[in-house]
């Protein structure tokens, strides 16, 4: 079965079949990169090397499980529409957004990087869902991505601390005059 081709179940919910088979595109889209990155995390939890190896494995296990916690969230918003959830790991490496993880990566740092390459591309891919669900008029749709792009928004703040190492001065300052006025 395809995307494409995927049943609509009729519900007496009150969204229109439009709009309906047009969010369920989007969600069976994020559905099959989040089961991506869920397992591309759970990959880095188990083969980080190094002196930080702990305290990586477990912060890892802890992205993993909260992807794992959306995927269901995803999955369970689709069928709440009267849609067909397609989360096979099939599906998912075929339609993900996501790029393959990086094999070679061993300590920490790769880890950290390749981690935070994809959750930047997925945290664009979430904020680009907030407004095409919002304009197609699911409140409760767009509601969800919102509470998945606040998390992850965090998790790339978490995975980008251990790479920020000075600050770009002239932002900073850019930051500060915004803040208190001065200029
Ligand atoms: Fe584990």
């Amino acid at each position: 079965m395809s995307s494409n081709h995927s049943p609509l179940y009729a519900t007496r919910i009150d969204l229109a079949e439009t709009i309906r088979i047009q969010t369920i595109a989007i969600l069976n889209q994020t559905l099959a990169s989040t089961i991506d990155l869920q397992t591309q995390v759970k990959q880095a939890h188990w083969n980080v090397k190094g002196h930080n190896f702990y305290q990586l494995h477990l912060l890892f296990d802890a992205m993993a499980t909260e992807l794992e916690e959306f995927v269901d969230m995803v999955a369970e918003r689709i069928t709440a529409l009267g849609g067909y959830a397609l989360g096979t790991a099939r599906i998912a490496a075929k339609q993900s957004e996501l790029e393959e993880y990086v094999f070679d990566a061993v300590e920490g740092m790769d880890h950290i990087a390749a981690l935070a390459d994809r959750f930047a591309i997925f945290a664009k891919s979430i904020r680009q869902n907030i407004h095409q669900t919002a304009d197609l008029g699911d409140a409760d749709t767009t509601d969800l991505y919102t509470e998945v792009s606040r998390a992850i928004d965090k998790r790339l703040w978490f995975l980008e601390a251990h790479l920020q190492t000075s600050a770009i001065h002239t932002q900073a300052h850019s930051i500060a005059a915004y803040t208190f006025g001065v200029v």
